[in-house]
């Protein structure tokens, strides 16, 4: 059983979809093991998005994972980074396949309604991030 993070992210909270997308993640075969909803601070999120810091993007990013609440969970599966990435489709939604995530309800490349790990290391580190002994994000208010 492998473990991945996914984040619901400010776009979609504020369209109401978290149900939507833990009922998608759920009837693909993901465990939801912990769920939380809470909100990052600028540190914070500049802290989680480190590998993209000098990306003309990174900002912009960073502010808009600070816009609103978030609902980062823990999921569990076979194969669950890999077959989470297949699930929510490419970066940007206009390019993610018919019946991805993204395509069904991103919106662009920055408010594409979810993040979910790259790669099992990054999975453990992200996943730490969240709901280690060392919370970084502060809770949703
Ligand atoms: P995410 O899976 O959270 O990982 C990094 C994020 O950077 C990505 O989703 C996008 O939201 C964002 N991103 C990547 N490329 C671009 C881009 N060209 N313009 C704006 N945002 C981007």
């Amino acid at each position: 059983m492998e473990r991945t993070l996914l984040i619901v992210k400010p776009d979609a909270t504020a369209r109401n979809l978290i149900g939507e997308i833990v009922r998608r993640v759920e009837c693909s075969g993901f465990t939801v093991e912990q769920i939380t909803k809470t909100r990052l601070g600028m540190e914070q999120a500049r802290r989680f998005y480190a590998v993209h810091e000098g990306k003309p993007f990174f900002a912009g990013l960073c502010s808009y994972m600070c816009s609103g609440p978030i609902v980062p969970m823990v999921l569990a599966k076979e194969n669950a980074v890999s077959d989470l990435r297949a699930l929510i489709g490419a970066t940007d939604p206009r390019r993610a396949a018919c019946g991805t995530l993204r395509y069904d309800i991103g919106e662009d490349n920055q408010r594409n309604s979810v993040h979910a790990s790259d790669a099992p290391e990054s999975a453990e580190i992200e996943i730490a991030f969240f709901f280690g002994r060392e919370q970084h994000a502060a809770p949703s208010h």
